[in-house]
């Protein structure tokens, strides 16, 4: 049965896709805590989701600030019930710009926040008997394209992760949902210089993923044409995916 969530956490919500989030959850009656780094921002979209909301300015790359805040969230109220981990970031690198410090910083925000925090989440969500974990990968971990290799190489380890946790998270009664979007209007895609296909605003895509969540889905990629466009790329035999990638090349 569809039921929103009463208590929700997300990161990343000072823009795009995590602020749209949001104003979404607060509009369907549910109290907002909200994670990214600049305070300003958080409380500007707090501010848009009324009295309730809350805000907590944290990196959350950095163990002892996600930490600091988990316990903080549930001190003044409880666990939530859902958490959207949602920060992430993209940078094109084609082989011009290749710079492993660079990827492993990316890794760290896309990947090992998402680790840190299932690390600390599970007990305590195992210990209140449940809980809802989402992460919001992207379409582009379906395939390899070029200038963004290390994007979608964290895009992709998130759906190998989701993969193997979620029986074992679900033992435990807690619930795991991989967001994929395809290409959302938000300030991550502004400073794109290419045609995005099926292009959609943020606040249709915070429709669709409360939509999946609410009914607990596993996987909820959007928008449709995207998705099927990547899955069908990626069942594509190499000697004709490959002509397509050098066709990319600039
Ligand atoms: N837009 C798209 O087309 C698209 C498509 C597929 C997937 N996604 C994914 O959707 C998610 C949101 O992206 P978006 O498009 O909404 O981009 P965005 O507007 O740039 O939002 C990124 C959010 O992450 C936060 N953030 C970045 N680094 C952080 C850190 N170290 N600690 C805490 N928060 C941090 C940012 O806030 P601060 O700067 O205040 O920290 C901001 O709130 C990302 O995971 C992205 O990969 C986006």
């Amino acid at each position: 049965m569809a039921a929103t969530a009463e208590r929700v956490w997300i990161t990343g919500a000072s823009s795009g896709l995590g602020a749209a989030l949001a104003e979404e959850y607060a509009a369907a009656g549910a109290q907002v805590l909200l994670t990214a780094r600049r305070r300003e921002a958080l409380a500007e979209v707090a501010g848009r989701c009324g009295p309730r909301a809350a805000i907590h300015p944290a990196d959350v790359t950095r163990p002892d600030e996600l930490a600091a805040v988990l316990d903080a969230i549930e001190r003044d109220g409880g666990l939530p019930d859902l958490v959207i981990l949602n920060a992430g970031t993209y940078q094109p690198m084609g082989l011009a710009e290749l710079d492993t410090a660079a990827i492993a910083a990316l890794f760290e925000l896309n990947v090992f926040a998402f680790t840190r925090s299932v690390e600390l989440l599970a007990p305590r969500l195992r210990a209140r008997r449940g809980g809802h974990i989402a992460v919001t990968g992207s379409v582009a971990g379906d395939i390899g394209l070029p200038y963004a290799g290390p994007y979608s190489a964290s895009k992709a380890a998130l759906v190998r992760l989701c993969q193997a946790l979620r029986p074992e998270l679900a033992v435990q009664g807690i619930d795991l949902s991989l967001i994929e979007p395809g290409f959302v209007r938000t300030p991550l895609t502004a400073k794109n210089d290419f045609p995005m296909p099926f292009l959609i605003d943020a606040d249709v895509a915070a429709r669709i993923v409360r939509h999946g969540l609410d009914r607990r889905r596993f996987r909820i990629r959007f928008p449709r044409r995207m998705s099927l466009a990547m899955r069908l790329f990626a069942t594509l035999p190499e000697a004709l995916s490959y002509p397509l990638r050098q066709r990319m090349l600039r």
